[in-house]
């Protein structure tokens, strides 16, 4: 007998159906026992006579009879309430010992470290599973979306050079060229770029980026996925319109319960933002407390540099007195690019970011293509020539053609966490890394072997050291 899962079975009334799935309760009555059985469509009551032993979360095989429940026993809560399986048989396919954290709760009660120790029974609570197939939903949604509109999804690399988007790299030892080493991507930025002078003109990815920096709600620790677009001959106008369609349908579709709160989503300069709401990132909702309220905000007219009055800009020289408000790859406004030269501080970026309930859920720009521009900016904000040297494969780029072009990135991992209401970005992650930098069950970071260390030049006299 084939299986059935277990929304198909208020259809199958007086059939005989196989059954696979966990025993998510069980209420024994002497002789008689109840069960309900779990499997990734929906919850099933089971009524069974003589059962062997069974514990909670137990795999098991059930066949038996789908009834029609008597009136009053009718659980209008769940979506098989009016029906039971009479079960003829139970085989358990693999036991469970008692569970180390409860998974019928929403689980926000449970310590973080245990929670990722034992991420795949987290995972098994309705609320975690319900946030990764919205998840699913969400990337599907925009794929289809995308494609229909010409857009063509490439991969870049994850083994590569420091793309700068503020934070700290994570390296990677190279074997084959010893004491030289990776940078994982901060976000694909260059390559998008590079897309741009190869003319794909219309690309996306689900991008997985890479940022050593402090942990916060909104911030996962090492790695989170973005939406990275990027389009060529399009204006900021564009980005914008295409953005806003994209997330108005995606709403629409997976979430038809939420309303948003403003069409067209408000703009604010990013000057007005700070001066109005004291934040760049404003939560324009009405009632904060109304779950279903998404209040989404562009925030445009950025100045393309912050002072700094020490420097901290990382890539900087240390003494830089400008910063990029983005990145270094923005655009000044062509009507301030003179200013470059008189007043940094007065230039405007063509960068726009996107809010969402107060949430910075996006960021982007259209692009300097200019080569003579684009070092320009790095002369501001204090490249050397070694550092220039960096990203000379850009200018280079740029003297081959290369069309004007722009995008945006936004995070997907606190897009869910803004729509879904949830209070930290991990509570939308499969196995996300703790906030002390522990990666979900698997246990990283660890020590590498010795042989590994070796290997990669790290080591020099395996005989000398004696850790
Ligand atoms: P930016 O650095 O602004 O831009 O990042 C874009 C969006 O990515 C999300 N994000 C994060 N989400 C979770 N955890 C983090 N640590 C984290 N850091 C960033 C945010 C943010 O708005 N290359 C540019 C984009 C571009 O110019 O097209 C970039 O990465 O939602």
């Amino acid at each position: 007998m084939q299986r059935t899962l277990i929304n198909q079975t208020p259809q199958l009334i007086g059939k005989q159906v196989k059954l696979n799935g966990w025993i998510d309760s069980i209420r024994d009555h002497g002789k008689i026992t109840f069960l309900d059985l779990r499997d990734r469509s929906g919850i099933i009551q089971a009524v069974g006579q003589n059962l062997p032993k069974l514990n909670i979360e137990d795999v098991i095989e059930i066949t038996g009879l789908i009834k029609a429940r008597p009136e009053k026993l009718i659980n209008p809560k769940l979506k098989t309430g009016s029906i039971e399986i009479e079960t003829e048989k139970v085989t358990i396919i693999s036991k469970s010992q008692e569970l180390p954290i409860p998974i019928n709760t929403d689980g926000y009660e449970i310590d973080e470290i245990h929670r990722n120790k034992f991420r795949y029974l987290d995972l098994r609570r309705p609320r975690m599973a319900q946030n990764l197939r919205l998840r699913s939903q969400v990337t599907q949604f925009i794929r289809n979306f995308l494609a229909d509109k010409d857009f063509t999804e490439i991969e870049t690399p994850i083994l590569t050079k420091t793309t700068p988007e503020g934070a700290r790299d994570f390296i990677v030892p190279s074997r084959l060229q010893p004491g030289n080493f990776y940078a994982l991507p901060q976000s694909p930025q260059q390559y998008k770029q590079l897309l741009m002078v190869a003319g794909i003109e219309k690309y996306f990815q689900f991008a997985k980026c890479f940022r050593d920096e402090d942990p916060r709600a909104d911030r996962a620790y090492g790695e989170f996925t973005q939406l990275d677009i990027e389009m060529s001959f399009v204006t900021q106008e564009d980005i914008l319109q295409l953005t806003e369609e994209l997330f108005t349908q995606l709403v629409k579709k997976v979430f038809p319960n939420k309303k948003i709160k403003q069409t067209p989503w408000p703009r604010l300069s990013h000057k007005e933002a700070i001066e109005k709401y004291g934040s760049d990132k404003p939560d324009l909702r009405k009632n904060k407390n109304d779950k279903n309220e998404l209040a989404f905000a562009w925030i445009t007219n950025f100045p393309l540099f912050t002072e700094q009055k020490e420097s901290d800009f990382f890539h900087g020289s240390g003494k830089a007195k400008f910063a990029p408000s983005h990145h270094m790859f923005t655009a000044p406004h062509p009507d301030d690019v003179k200013l470059l030269d008189q007043d940094p501080t007065k230039v405007r970026g063509l960068q726009h970011d996107l809010a969402l309930n107060g949430l910075e859920i996006g960021g982007g720009s259209i692009r300097i293509h200019d080569p003579k521009i684009q070092e320009k900016v790095f002369d501001l904000i204090g490249f050397t020539n070694k550092q220039k040297q960096e990203f000379e494969h850009m200018l280079t780029a740029f003297k081959y053609g290369v069309p004007p072009h722009g995008g945006i990135a936004p995070g997907l991992d606190r897009f869910l966490m803004a729509i879904l209401g949830e209070p930290s970005v991990r509570e939308v992650m499969a196995f996300p890394t703790s906030s002390s930098g522990q990666t979900a069950v698997l246990n990283a970071p660890s020590k590498p072997s010795k042989a590994q260390l070796k290997e990669l030049h790290l080591l020099r006299n395996l005989n000398s050291q004696n850790t």
